[in-house]
């Protein structure tokens, strides 16, 4: 996979030089080229911002500098413009884009080129995403309903849990499957020698050595886990991958199958959200 990232401040991207990914690109697997935006500036002083037309707090992405960034990484491209296939991806994070999920990361896993826009001040001219159209499938996207102060620390969240799905970059991939929102569950949780630590005992089950005794085991803590802490995902479960053990534990968090769909309960007492959970 190759993934351009632009930005002003490129030495915020150097976390990417470390653990996981880091080795990633020394073996070859992503292709990871930072740019400097203001190397695009067309003006002695370097100028990427300006005023925003009619009036407000705060200054603008110029465009040009931009095209001409997005431009160079379109040069860099797997795929030429004029041979078949899909499009290089541009993601441009911003509080006002839509969320990005673990099957975001999926998804997005899967393509050959991605370039990430890294927006400053109030963002960037929006012609330059009209413009972007023609050349990239555009892909505004969010972390979640907080602002940050640019999208540089947007894009080493994203570029993580990308790259970490790149086939190779993880070297057991047997992890990938049980860890959170792989199943629409947050994780069970997890725990190391020693047994007894600190007056606390690790749960008994775990010692049993009974593989059976604990799989169920954890997929109840990933339950109830998820029901407290997470009501909103236990409301998107689908109910054909539910067990009869399963849907006992949810009745007990206070929710129901009926009709296709989980549904909360709220006669039935179970624990209200955010009730404490291991
Ligand atoms: N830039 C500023 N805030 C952001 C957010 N919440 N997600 C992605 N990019 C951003």
């Amino acid at each position: 996979m190759r993934i351009d990232v632009v930005s002003i401040f490129p030495e915020y991207l150097s976390a990417l030089d470390l653990s996981l990914i880091g080795k990633a690109r020394q073996q070859g697997l992503l292709e990871l080229t930072v740019t400097d935006l203001r190397g695009f500036a067309t003006d002695r002083h370097r100028t990427v911002d300006d005023t925003p037309y009619g009036g407000g707090a705060g200054m603008v992405m110029k465009p040009e500098p931009w095209a001409l960034a997005l431009g160079a990484a379109l040069e860099r491209s797997p795929r030429t413009a004029d041979e078949p296939g899909e499009r290089p991806v541009l993601v441009v994070p911003s509080p006002a884009g839509e969320v990005f999920t673990q099957a975001t990361a999926r998804e997005l896993a899967l393509r050959e080129h991605l370039v990430f826009a890294c927006g400053r001040y109030e963002g960037i001219d929006e012609r330059v995403v009209d413009w972007s159209r023609e050349h990239f499938e555009v892909r505004p996207m969010s972390l979640g309903d907080y602002v940050l102060n640019g999208g540089e620390v947007a894009v080493l969240a994203m570029v993580e849990a990308i790259g970490r799905l790149v086939p190779g970059v993880i070297g057991n991939p047997e992890s990938l499957v049980e860890e959170s929102h792989s199943d629409g569950l947050l994780e069970y949780p997890v725990y190391t020698k020693p047994a007894l630590w600190r007056e606390r005992p690790v749960p008994e089950v775990l010692l049993s050595g009974h593989h059976g005794r604990i799989a169920r085991w954890r997929r109840d803590r990933q339950l109830q886990r998820t029901a407290a802490r997470r009501p909103d995902l236990v409301a998107a479960l689908d109910p054909a991958g539910l067990d009869r053990a399963d849907r006992a534990v949810l009745a007990g968090a206070g929710w129901t199958v009926a009709g296709g769909r989980v549904l909360r309960d709220d006669t039935t007492g179970g624990d209200a959200p955010g009730s404490p959970v291991a």
